[in-house]
């Protein structure tokens, strides 16, 4: 094994207590691919599958963002885990993107070199049933239900391979416990705006039961307008449901906001203590109506 795999290893050992990674790593390429090996899916794991799809999409109307019920529709995953190159070849036509089969949480350089290439990676295993409500590590579920229907809007595309790049240029500067921020609090629990009132982008609430109904009730969690320095002094919650949402206008705002070069915000975030993530501003006020 090259140096930087176990390198790989012995951080995730330590951040996990010990524990190992969950997913095979035995035959992975050079940039931490696998074949997704769709065949081998057992008929309880396309069951559970279906189940996990029937409770998500019977809570989106309402609730997701219309560009993510479009793109999820047209996907046609109702009937069990999808083929990820099916999948991969209708995503290429659409938007450029491919998708790329890997056994689980990959490194920071081969996850941000494969998104700065338009190539997603999907884990290929699913969580077990007694799972089903909450899950530590992303499996196929989280990866393709809550990311791949985005993937498919050009604009939110060209966002996602904007912060592989500039998830490279974070590894250089230090700045990736900041980006991070910025990651979990737009791609996995963003809230956008819509004449509706608001609603749901981020992959981590859309695939979850619980924090897709909480996230947009009034509650003790806010609900902000995103400011990309701010959300990413922000400390966030990986246990637990958020304590604070940040809101985008529009998928241009994020690609926009976000297009600026961050080398001096990094340097000023990491002069300043990180804030709580139940922090509520001068000036900021609660986006979500009761
Ligand atoms: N503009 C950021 C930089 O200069 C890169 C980036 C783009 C980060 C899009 C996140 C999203 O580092
Ligand atoms: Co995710």
């Amino acid at each position: 094994m090259q140096d930087s795999k176990l390198d790989f290893f012995a951080t995730v050992a330590e951040k996990s207590d010990g524990a190992s990674l969950r997913g095979d790593y035995a035959d992975i390429s050079e940039d931490y691919v696998v074949k997704q090996n769709w065949a081998a899916y057992t008929a309880e794991e396309h069951a559970l599958w279906r189940k996990l799809y029937q409770r998500q999409a019977a809570l989106l109307p309402g609730r997701a963002c219309d560009e993510f019920i479009v793109s999820l529709n047209a996907l046609h995953a109702t009937d069990g885990i999808p083929n990820l190159e099916a999948t991969s070849k209708a995503l290429f036509e659409a938007t450029g993107w491919s998708i790329v089969a890997v056994p689980g949480l990959i490194p920071e350089l081969a996850f941000f070199t494969h998104l700065a290439n338009r190539r997603f990676p999907i884990t290929v295993w699913l969580r077990k049933p007694e799972e089903f409500d909450y899950i530590v590590e992303p499996d196929i579920f989280h990866d393709y239900f809550g990311h791949v229907p985005l993937l498919f809007n050009p604009i939110f595309a060209d966002h996602i391979q904007e912060y592989g790049k500039g998830g490279l240029k974070a590894m250089q500067l230090g700045g990736l416990d900041q980006l991070a921020r910025l990651y979990w609090y737009t791609i996995e629990f963003g809230l956008i705006q819509s004449p509706e009132g608001l609603r749901v982008y981020g992959a981590g609430i859309l695939s979850s039961g619980g924090e897709l109904t909480y996230s947009l009730e009034p509650s003790s969690s806010r609900h902000i307008a995103l400011d990309v320095e701010r959300c990413m002094r922000t400390l966030y919650k990986i246990d637990s449901y958020q304590e604070t949402y940040f809101v985008i206008r529009d998928f241009k705002q994020l690609f926009e906001d976000t297009a600026p070069d961050f080398t001096p915000m990094y340097q000023r975030i990491k002069q300043q203590e990180p804030l709580p993530a139940n922090s509520l501003l001068d000036g900021e006020i609660e986006l979500l109506n009761t």
